[in-house]
């Protein structure tokens, strides 16, 4: 366990020498250069100051599962089923998985760090530790998996109100469920957060969602070059300085807490308003792919189950699934 020791050490963002690093985790000098070594290869862009030692471009700070629960509001605390934290897992949403009938409703497990974090359409996320965010959260609803359309689409709106709770602007929806981050003149930016839903269960009977979010608070110029798409962070938007990472866990925890049981009761509807508020989509000029092939149009919001609604040459569509661009007027 010397990387997490390693890692809390720099949190504080000084440069620590060698010698001192080595005495605070009890190891060699060559130890911690080698634990150096393995977590710039996961991506934490540790510094080589010279003959004083190592330190971190800006501070972070370790995700702390008793810090979090603290953080929460009583009512949230008072839903959650189970919090748990590790330093590295293969993947949160794995794990929710993993657990199967033994997890009670509203499970969160969180991860400084990720081996095996999962994308949409079979992309792996990266999940450097100390910079980001890798949380899952397990709903069950009885309701059955048909019941569900719409409820990625709340995940989104469900960030989006953590955001706000944070004070954080500036970031919008990509249907059906990228949180982006608006440019300068409104229209969609660079990927914030990434959100996985994944359904099991009866069509029409009891059934669980394990719901994966990753939420990106700081890129470094190695992750945005990997990621394989225009991305932000929250120290962007926060000129920055993102919130404390503790803070941010808690407040998505918090909204996931109170949004999801409201989409239990209400579904897309108690959702619908603010995704129409935030919808970064409308108005602009879209080209589709997917299933039905390629379709151009432009967006037209959101129906009452979620569907995209595309207005083409040949009248209004609606789009379940499809990958979505902005093409260039
Ligand atoms: C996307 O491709 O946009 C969805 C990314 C979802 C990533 C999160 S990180 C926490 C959870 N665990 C995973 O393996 N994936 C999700």
């Amino acid at each position: 366990m010397l990387a997490p020791q390693l890692l809390a050490v720099l949190a504080a963002g000084e440069t620590v020498s060698g010698a001192r690093l080595a005495e605070a985790a009890g190891v060699s000098r060559t130890a911690i250069w080698k634990q150096v070594e393995a977590l710039r290869g996961r991506g934490v862009p540790i510094e080589s100051r010279g003959t004083a030692g190592y330190g971190l471009p800006w501070p972070l700070q370790m995700l702390d599962a008793a810090r979090i629960r603290a953080a929460l509001p009583k009512a949230a605390r008072a839903r959650l089923g189970a919090l748990d934290l590790y330093w590295e897992i293969d993947s949160t949403s794995s794990e929710l998985q993993r657990r199967g009938a033994q997890a009670p409703d509203l499970s969160v497990v969180l991860a400084e760090t990720q081996s095996a974090g999962r994308g949409r359409r079979g992309r792996t996320w990266l999940s450097p530790p100390g910079l980001n965010l890798y949380l899952s959260c397990l709903k069950r609803f009885d309701t059955g998996v048909a019941a569900l359309s719409g409820l990625s689409l709340a995940v989104g709106v469900i960030v989006l109100r953590a955001l706000d709770a944070l004070g954080v602007r500036g970031a919008g929806l990509k249907w059906p469920n990228d949180v982006l981050a608006r440019d300068a003149d409104g229209r969609p930016g660079g990927k914030l957060a990434g959100i996985l839903v994944e359904l099991s269960g009866e069509y029409q009977g009891p059934c669980a969602a394990i719901i994966g979010i990753g939420l990106n608070l700081r890129l470094t110029p190695a992750l945005h070059a990997q990621a394989g798409q225009p991305a932000c962070d929250l120290a962007t938007l926060c000129d920055g300085q993102p919130p404390d990472r503790n803070h941010v866990a808690a407040a998505l925890i918090a909204a996931l807490a109170d949004g999801l049981p409201a989409f239990e009761r209400e579904g897309f509807a108690a959702f619908a308003g603010d995704y129409a508020a935030h919808d970064l989509l409308r108005g602009l000029p879209l080209r589709l792919s997917g299933a039905l092939g390629e379709l151009e149009g432009t967006g037209a919001g959101v129906d009452a189950r979620g569907a995209l609604q595309l207005r083409t040459a040949g009248g209004l569509r609606r789009i379940d699934s499809a990958d979505v661009s902005v093409r260039r007027a």
